[in-house]
């Protein structure tokens, strides 16, 4: 679908968020023919810039970032809807000039009345640029013309902050016109979880406790913390990634099966699941947290974390996180959900294993079965996007020996279609009023709840292990499995 008429305005349009995501992917969606011709992109920001200088910031943008190839005939059409509003966002004249800036483009370029405001921009910025936007009029839609709003994560640091940063944006953006990007839900491996599970007989009906032994959701990164001290120290892992991507991979894999897709039903599926999903304890032993300290990734030394400009060397800060959920609905009992996710790590992937428990029997002899691990199915979320599935198989030869092999899907190889970087799917949703893939309020504040107890247990003492930069994290990671029987699996 093509989106309509409409302007698009960017606050914090000179970070990196918008430099590296926004503006490609506006650009992408303008070359696939999916944004119409009466679209405006509209840049706020303090820098003293006009509309040529905004217009070249897009342009290198684009020329670095963008998936789909340079069209001089796209952006050519594409740029005459760019405009660049100069001020604070504590300054009125800078928004009204916003105002007029908007309607002007609405005779000029048609842009139909309507207006996306997306606030990449801190959190603590939001309270100000929310109540200009309703000050100076712009938050009210009039005539059948719809406003909506884009927020960016963190939402909040805990479930208080949460409800209080919630209750600032709905003030002036009712909830259904607040659109919560969390970017792994715009990422064709996550929504194809969604076709895996409900558009097939074949796993349904071992997708739950009386099959799986365990999941485990890993999200691992390679790259570390240079330059984002600002944003991370403080944070950590748990909240930077856990509260939010991890969190939504659990849901929409232990979910049940939503009467549509249309957004209410799906998002009351996540909330209810969310609901049933609670820490498992003692929280000293079904939890592990790290710091990366120096190390070698391949042949490249590799600093560590308290080396990272502007972390101080007392950062406590958590770049590894390990912790145990369990999902109390009669799917999940007794199942546990591992999930971990850090930086500086052996290698950069993100995937889901369902593991299964081992048959009840094996009528073998048991030295045949030696190289028989527990059958696994494995959507791998990034990079070589795809599905795993691993079970025994007969090795060639005069005995029965049974080994583990696998079966891959890839999308690579099943698909001549390119995937969509996440942004340009989840803005075009924006553009179309298409709900499904946001987070509501209630998902969001119920993952705090979730994940406040572990928040608190940190706060009140010990140290993130250091780990070295390049491994698979703190050994007190791989404890919290073997207390349970279990291992990591090395990607
Ligand atoms: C962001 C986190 O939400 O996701 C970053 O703030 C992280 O710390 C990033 O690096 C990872 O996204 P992706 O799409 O590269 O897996």
């Amino acid at each position: 679908r093509i989106a309509g008429p409409c302007s698009m305005v960017i606050f914090g349009v000179t970070g990196d968020l918008a430099r590296k995501k926004l503006m490609p992917a506006v650009y992408d969606l303008a070359n696939r023919g999916l944004l119409p011709p009466g679209f405006a992109l509209v840049g706020f920001a303090r820098r003293e810039w006009q509309n040529q200088d905004f217009a070249k910031i897009v342009h290198d943008s684009v020329r670095d970032h963008a998936r789909t190839p340079f069209s001089e005939e796209v952006w050519n059409t594409l740029a005459e809807g760019f405009r660049f509003v100069q001020g604070s966002f504590d300054d009125d004249a800078a928004f009204d000039e916003l105002s007029r800036t908007l309607t002007e483009l609405d005779e000029t370029r048609g842009t139909g009345g309507n207006h996306a405001f997306y606030l990449s921009i801190p959190p603590s910025a939001f309270p100000v640029v929310l109540e200009q936007l309703s000050r100076s009029g712009l938050a009210q839609s009039k005539d059948g013309n719809w406003r909506r709003v884009v927020i960016e994560k963190p939402f909040g640091h805990d479930l208080q902050s949460a409800k209080e940063l919630n209750a600032v944006v709905n003030r002036v953006f009712p909830e259904d016109t607040v659109f919560r990007i969390d970017h792994y839900l715009g990422k064709e491996t996550v929504q194809n979880i969604l076709a895996l599970r409900f558009a097939n007989q074949l796993f349904d009906p071992i997708w739950n406790a009386h099959y799986v032994d365990h999941v485990q959701i890993t999200m691992a990164e390679d790259i570390g913390l240079g330059g984002r001290a600002g944003y991370y120290d403080g944070i950590g892992a748990a909240r930077d990634v856990i509260q939010n991507h991890l969190l939504q991979l659990l849901a929409i894999t232990a979910m049940e099966e939503p009467v549509s897709f249309n957004p209410k039903e799906l998002q009351s599926e996540k909330i209810k699941v969310l609901s049933a999903t609670k820490l498992a304890e003692p929280l000293d032993r079904t939890s592990a947290r790290g710091q990366y300290s120096a190390g070698w990734q391949g042949s490249q030394k590799v600093k560590g974390l308290k080396e990272e400009e502007g972390f101080d060397s007392e950062s406590n800060t958590e770049t590894y996180a390990a912790i145990t959920l369990e999902v109390d609905t009669r799917r999940w009992g007794g199942v546990p959900f591992y999930l971990r996710t850090g930086k500086a790590l052996g290698r950069r992937v993100t995937e889901i294993a369902m593991v299964f428990k081992r048959a009840p029997h094996l009528p073998f002899d048991a030295t045949m079965t030696e190289e028989l691990g527990q059958n696994a199915l494995v959507i791998r979320v990034q990079p070589d996007e795809g599905v795993t599935m691993r079970f025994g198989s007969k090795v060639p030869g005069s005995s029965m020996q049974v080994r583990d092999v696998s079966m891959d899907f890839s999308y690579g190889q099943a698909f001549t279609e390119s995937s969509p970087e996440a942004y340009e799917r989840l803005i075009l949703d924006v553009l179309l009023g298409e709900p499904s893939l946001f987070p509501v309020n209630a998902e969001v504040e119920l993952s705090w709840k979730i994940l406040d107890p572990i928040l608190e247990f940190w706060a009140s003492g010990g140290t993130a292990e250091p780990y070295e930069a390049g491994t698979w994290g703190p050994s007190s990671g791989d404890e919290m499995m073997h207390r349970t029987g279990r291992e990591w699996r090395r990607p």
